[in-house]
């Protein structure tokens, strides 16, 4: 049996892609290995979201390079930079076999059959495929779970119609497509089957699920029937989503939290900066009011929910006047998490050809700043919680020691605690004893 192994890189909807790809190889009689030396295949699912995505993709690339010197080896690129870069990625690398777009990862399997089979029309060039395909969204459906898997993405759409200037998402992986309503409830049903009790819906712009393509219900957008349906689905207990945008998250999917039982009182809403004017420069078309007005509405029906967020700093023009109003936005929301990244210029961007570029140094104190402001906020959150009983669907066992386990309270925090494998995949009471900046420790109410 051929070994493949796969290092993924990026996003949910990568690690999503992967598990795909590896339901897909097994059925195909490949099997999936852990260990790099075993491999007959090598598949990278990278990212170019930062170019330090990109360089560790090629790092990692030039060392395989080496080892497919000594051994028969097969090499293979997918996922964003091997649509962003097509051949050119070849040519920088000669040893790369194939090169797959975001459209055609179902075709791997395929590729790898040929090759082994050696039909392939070209079996000693580089096999790159890289154009449109017509449904891509509703053909890598394909489930590989854990054993004990509690925990399932699932992702309901593709690509993303927005512009944000910085932004290479929408060259990547192309304009919206949705996946039919009854292809994602049926997917979760197999997860229900499989033991999974929490799903987390994935979309670029998830809340714009269906948009202009499926109608609207008694008011209600397609995204918020998805959400509908599946609370009426038995076996799954928890919903979460990411990540919606501000624009579009209206009444209807406000109105859904504390209306939902299932549905999680966390939201990871993008923000990227507190500044209008910086904002408006990243054609991000929504202010830090109406932000602010959706945190509010939310927080009327849901007192206690948790927000996190993603932030750039350093955008082009982003003066020290519009980086304060983001920590003083940070200190008024509050957030309990945020992934706060430097700007990174990419080609095809426009952002990337805008004067006032900001210099590393600047972008690395900025950020600096954020993390430190975030961190009081995330402790004093956690901080607020010990003494209380928090109640965590357990996951696994935690790296941290022989007896430790560890699942999320509905708010997404990680809770650690001394448990044993059956309380996996049951929601359990943690009397929570104690609190850092990312987790809670806790044990087991008696
Ligand atoms: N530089 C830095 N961060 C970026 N993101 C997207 N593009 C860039 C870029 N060029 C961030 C945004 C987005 C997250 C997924 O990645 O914050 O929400
Ligand atoms: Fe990129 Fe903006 Fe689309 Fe998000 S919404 S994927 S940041 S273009």
């Amino acid at each position: 049996m051929k070994q493949v192994f796969i290092k993924t890189y990026g996003c949910q909807m990568n690690e999503r892609d992967t598990e795909a790809i590896r339901g897909l190889l097994k059925s195909h009689g490949y099997g999936i290995t852990d260990e790099v030396h075993n491999a007959d295949v090598i598949l990278l699912n990278t990212c170019s979201i930062r170019e330090q995505a990109e360089m560790k993709a090629i790092g990692k690339l030039t060392s395989l390079f080496q080892q497919k010197k000594r051994r028969d080896l097969l090499l293979g690129v997918f996922g964003c930079m091997a649509q962003h870069h097509g051949i050119e990625l070849q040519k920088r690398i000669p040893a790369i076999d194939f090169i797959i777009g975001t459209e055609k990862l179902h075709h791997i399997a395929d590729y790898l059959d040929r090759h082994f089979a050696n039909t392939a029309v070209n079996p000693k060039g580089t096999i790159v495929d890289v154009t449109a395909e017509q449904d891509s969204q509703n053909k890598i459906s394909t489930r590989d779970l854990k054993p004990g898997q509690v925990s399932a993405f699932v992702s309901i759409m593709q690509g993303c119609n927005m512009h944000c200037s910085y932004c290479i998402v929408p060259t990547t992986r192309g304009q919206e497509r949705y996946r039919p309503m009854k292809d994602i409830l049926d997917e979760i049903q197999y997860l229900i089957i499989h033991g999974v009790k929490e799903v987390t819906l994935l979309g670029q712009i998830v809340n714009h699920y269906g948009q202009g393509t499926f109608p609207m219900v008694d008011g209600k957008s397609p995204f918020v029937q998805l959400l509908e349906a599946i609370q009426g689905l038995d076996g799954i207990e928890r919903i979460r989503f990411m990540s919606p945008h501000p624009v579009g998250f209206r009444h209807d999917l406000i109105g859904c939290f504390g209306r939902l039982s299932k549905l999680c009182p966390h939201i990871h809403l993008p923000l990227q900066s507190a500044s209008d004017h910086i904002l408006k420069a990243m054609k991000r078309p929504y202010s830090c009011d109406i932000f602010r007005q959706i945190v509010q509405r939310l927080r009327e029906r849901v007192p206690d929910m948790a927000f996190s967020t993603d932030i750039i700093v350093g955008f082009p023009g982003e003066t020290e006047e519009d980086f304060d109003k983001t920590v003083a936005f940070f200190d008024e929301i509050a957030f309990d998490m945020a992934f706060i990244f430097k700007y990174s210029p990419r080609s095809h961007t426009l952002a990337a050809f805008m004067e006032e570029q900001i210099a590393e140094s600047k972008k690395e104190e900025r950020q600096q700043v954020l993390l430190k402001t975030l961190e009081r906020h995330s402790y004093e959150h956690n901080r607020k919680l010990i003494g209380t009983t928090q109640q965590v669907l357990v996951e696994g066992k935690a790296h941290r020691g022989e007896s430790k386990f560890f699942g999320r309270n509905a708010h997404f925090r990680k809770v650690i605690f001394d448990g044993h494998p059956e309380l996996i995949g049951q929601t359990v009471g943690i009397i929570i004893e104690r609190a850092s900046t990312t987790a809670l420790l806790g044990k087991v109410l008696p």
